[in-house]
């Protein structure tokens, strides 16, 4: 795909695999965000001025961008958040600690990014709730047959990530959501390694809570969506009090708050930042998420191939369906295997990619991983490919 123009950080000496951590970010972004520090710099939803107004123009635009983009059917479903992190924060602590008793079941996998685990072990601390896990196939896979072996009467709620950050694969979460409701379960949908990479439609899969970042879909850091179905979102405690989500209060503590999706978003947003998001769902839209899902395909299908042509690679997740891949060299440490490949300007990510109960799963704590995004190129994958070829060579460098 010939973007290169449109990204300043593709216009230099450097490989970037590392899409799975964050994303470059497209001119029309930067510019997007540049634009409002220099031409129209006031808060959201608080002045009655000329260039507040054009701030909450563009703020609640890109609420209607997010909502076309994964099919929300309504604007106040859209919550903006600092990240995924925040967003999965905010439901456990402000939703699911007040659904659940002590002995409801929450299932996990292990392939789960710390931000869709954590948050649940302190609720288990707290509430007596139990962590279930889904167990993986072969591949990594959570499969159907799987999700209903690990569900039992006391099942509330199933949290998985849609696409994983270690192994890439891709769970059926419209299958799960069609389970799970059959049994009055709630489904989580951690949506981080997904939404920048395919198309998605909460309508059609039906999920009940959808979280994402912006800065891994060509957006910037500090900014994520949390979605989720309006009845549930309603009855989500605010967790965090504060200016903007109030209507009014008294010194007699009556609170009196605003209704969505001002109830959420308490104390003044990162605006820019969602300035930014809008200008990234313009970019990616216009590239079509099909056409993403299809050039990311294909360079996956590339490098493994590529990389299963060398013996002492030992690819972990070759059947898996997303453009992450993960892989050992033979005898070398993986953080060697980056600072090596960084002294010829390739990016990878090297350890265990804040998925610390993956091990077990996987028979090794850490691995080398390549996360593609649109922009990369069969001829970077070339150059990887060259570098890593000659396992001496490797291990003569690092030293
Ligand atoms: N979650 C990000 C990653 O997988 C940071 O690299």
């Amino acid at each position: 795909m010939n973007v290169l123009e449109d990204f300043p950080m593709l216009n230099r000496d450097l490989i970037y695999f590392d899409n799975g951590a964050t994303t470059f970010k497209p001119q029309c972004v930067i510019d997007a965000i540049v634009n409002y520090y220099s031409n129209y710099c006031a808060n959201a939803h608080r002045g009655d001025y000329e260039i507040s107004l054009q701030v909450d123009v563009a703020y609640e635009g890109t609420r209607d961008k997010v909502q076309k983009f994964i099919n929300a059917k309504h604007r106040e479903e859209i919550i903006f958040t600092s990240g995924t992190t925040d967003s999965l924060n905010m439901i456990v602590n402000g939703f699911f600690e007040h659904v659940l008793d002590p002995g409801d079941e929450v299932i996990l996998s292990d392939s789960e990014h710390a931000s869709n685990v954590l948050p649940w072990f302190r609720l288990a601390n707290k509430k007596g709730i139990v962590i279930k896990y889904v167990s993986l196939d072969d591949n990594f896979h959570v499969t159907m047959d799987a999700i209903r072996r690990a569900t039992t009467p006391k099942t509330k709620v199933i949290s998985l990530a849609e696409i994983t950050n270690v192994v890439g694969d891709v769970r059926p979460i419209k299958e799960i959501c069609e389970f799970a409701h059959k049994n009055n379960i709630f489904v989580v949908c951690d949506g981080a390694q997904s939404v920048p990479h395919k198309k998605c439609d909460v309508q059609e899969s039906d999920v009940d809570f959808l979280t994402f970042s912006a800065h891994k879909m060509c957006g910037p850091t500090g900014v994520g969506v949390l979605y989720g179905k309006i009845e549930l979102l309603e009855n989500v405690d605010p967790v965090k009090m504060g200016g903007g989500m109030n209507e009014s209060f008294d010194n007699e503590n009556a609170i009196f708050l605003k209704e969505l999706p001002m109830r959420l978003e308490a104390g003044t947003p990162n605006i820019a930042g969602v300035i930014g998001l809008g200008a990234a769902v313009d970019y990616l839209t216009k590239i079509g998420m099909d056409n993403i899902l299809v050039e990311e395909t294909n360079l996956k299908k590339y490098l493994v191939e590529k990389l299963s042509a060398l013996s002492h690679i030992d690819i972990i997740n070759e059947e898996c369906d997303s453009g992450i891949v993960a892989f050992n060299v033979d005898g070398i440490f993986p953080q060697d295997v980056a600072i090596y490949l960084d002294k010829y300007n390739v990016c990878v990510r090297a350890g265990n990619h804040c998925a610390k109960i993956l091990k077990k799963a996987l028979g090794v704590k850490n691995t080398v991983r390549v996360s593609l995004y649109f922009y990369n190129t069969k001829e970077e994958i070339d150059s990887l490919v060259e570098l890593l070829k000659d396992r001496d060579k490797i291990m003569k460098e690092m030293i």
